[in-house]
């Protein structure tokens, strides 16, 4: 198992990525970030709209590591859809982290066709405004973020850089398999956000058992199963032991018919937030 995934630019993203939705601001953000280091984690999933950036940056800032060791992502959140307001949203999100560049930054969500008639133009005006700081050497990649197929064919056809990544819900249960072929097919890395069903599938008696059968916890089995199937994923925790656990993935492998059993879970621990019809 490769600890890193190759972006189509050549760049690597390390294959496990620590996310920081919900972990509030100050304190707890920084402690988070510590502990994710600490335990191994290179790579941070971070946001603008989830309104920890301050604190995620102080815990990088004050992590001993040095910033070119570290993969740092944020996302452009939906109201500063546009040209002009992409590149002034990414100067706030680079302020409030106090860092000189970012690895990824990515379009949170597509403006859908249910809010905007102008959808495409909207996506590939954020789009132009993303690659012009990726040719200015602000971000050394950019990508997207809860697009499904057709908005990324609409992307593709004015866009100049192919998006490097495709960030989506992945998890036991929900797996878009569509969208995931879309994206390998275009070379495309996918990275699976709410790896664990927000929590929701650990739960689960199927993963129980597999989970028992190579004595590991189920986010444990969680997480391996999606770098099997090639997807990135991103889990989050604020608790010490478990930013540790969910990083200490790397020494089992799942069997091919485990897998199958795990790929073939239906509906469980779905968000329900689909990208055509959120009104966010
Ligand atoms: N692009 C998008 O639209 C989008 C959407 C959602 C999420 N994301 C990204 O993906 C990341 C992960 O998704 P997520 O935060 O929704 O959910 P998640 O990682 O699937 O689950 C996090 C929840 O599971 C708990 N947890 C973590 N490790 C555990 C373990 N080993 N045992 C038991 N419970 C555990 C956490 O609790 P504690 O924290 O209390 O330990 C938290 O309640 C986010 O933080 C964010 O970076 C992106």
């Amino acid at each position: 198992m490769n600890n890193f995934f190759k972006l189509n630019n050549g760049i690597n993203i390390p294959s496990i990525g620590f996310g920081t939705w919900q972990t509030p601001d100050g304190e707890t953000a920084i402690n988070a970030i510590k502990a994710a280091i600490e335990s191994g984690y290179r790579h941070i999933d971070a946001a603008a709209v989830y309104k920890n950036e301050v604190g995620v940056g102080e815990g990088i800032k004050g992590c001993g590591i040095p910033r070119e060791e570290l993969f740092v992502t944020s996302k452009l959140w939906n109201t500063e859809r546009g040209y002009e307001s992409t590149l002034k949203a990414f100067e706030q999100t680079l302020n409030d982290l106090q860092l000189d560049y970012l690895d990824l930054y990515l379009i949170h969500w597509p403006a859908n066709a249910q809010q905007f008639s102008n959808w495409k133009d909207l996506n590939s005006e954020t789009w132009r405004a993303m690659e012009k700081l990726q040719s200015e050497g602000k971000i050394r990649s950019i990508g997207t973020s809860n697009f499904l197929p057709h908005h990324l064919e609409a992307l593709l056809e004015k866009a100049t850089i192919t998006p490097a990544v495709n960030q989506i819900e992945y998890h036991p249960g929900f797996t878009q398999d569509e969208c995931v072929a879309f994206c390998k097919k275009n070379n495309i890395v996918v990275q699976g956000w709410s790896p664990l069903g927000r929590g929701e599938v650990l739960d689960n008696a199927t993963l129980i058992t597999i989970a028992n059968k190579y004595n590991k916890s189920v986010a444990q089995i969680c997480i391996r199963w999606a770098l099997q199937n090639e997807i990135l994923p991103l889990p989050k925790s604020i608790t010490p032991h478990r930013i540790k656990e969910n990083f200490e993935v790397f020494d089992f492998e799942i069997s091919s018919d485990d897998m199958t059993t795990i790929n073939q879970l239906k509906n469980i621990g779905e968000s329900g937030l689909n990208p055509d019809t959120v009104t966010f």
